[in-house]
């Protein structure tokens, strides 16, 4: 039985993020959560608090769901407010979320601990693969949109709405 009173054979694990635009290192969390939990709904959060978005929500999910269409257990949605109440309305198990190195974990501890105590449900860390340790959004978009070669660092899809945007092509 869980802290939340809900008992669950194949646990439903709710990945949220900005994903503007996804990386290699999301697909990699993404994959790796798709293999521990019965179910991952990657939630996409509407407006971010930090700043506006480079891509549209419709971009940043359809990039998403391209990236993940071959991962059966894995579905892309969207919230707006309160990642506690979303993970409650979902009546999902866990939350999960990717670490890349221990100055990652700071902020993600707090979070984590604060959206327990307003959900009760726990957040799960994984480790991305250290090739991606140094891969941000912000720092993808910053190399890219000054002409950097970022093929490795982001999923086709990705680099492929990328190039649009950049070419001034609607996407
Ligand atoms: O990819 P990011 O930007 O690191 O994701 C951050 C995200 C979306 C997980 C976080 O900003 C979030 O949960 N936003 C929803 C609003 C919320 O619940 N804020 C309180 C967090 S304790």
């Amino acid at each position: 039985m869980k802290p939340n009173g809900r008992a669950s054979v194949a646990p439903h694990a709710i990945l949220p993020g900005s994903f503007d635009p996804p990386t290699n290192g999301h697909l990699d969390v993404i994959e790796r959560a798709a293999s521990c939990f019965g179910r991952v709904t990657v939630a996409v959060v509407v407006n971010p608090q930090k700043r506006q978005p480079m891509f549209s929500l419709q971009d940043r999910e359809a990039m998403l769901k391209e990236c993940t269409a071959r991962l059966p257990n894995v579905a892309v949605e969207h919230f707006r407010g309160l990642l506690a109440d979303y993970v409650k309305r979902m009546e999902a198990d866990v939350i999960v979320k990717g670490l890349r190195a221990v100055s990652d974990f700071e902020n993600e501890m707090s979070t984590a601990l604060m959206n327990r105590s307003l959900s009760n449900v726990d957040t799960f860390f994984l480790m991305s693969d250290q090739r991606y340790s140094f891969v941000s959004s912000s720092i993808v978009k910053e190399v890219f949109f000054l002409g950097g070669d970022v093929a490795a660092l982001v999923p086709e899809p990705v680099l492929r709405i990328m190039s649009a945007k950049r070419a001034g092509r609607s996407t």
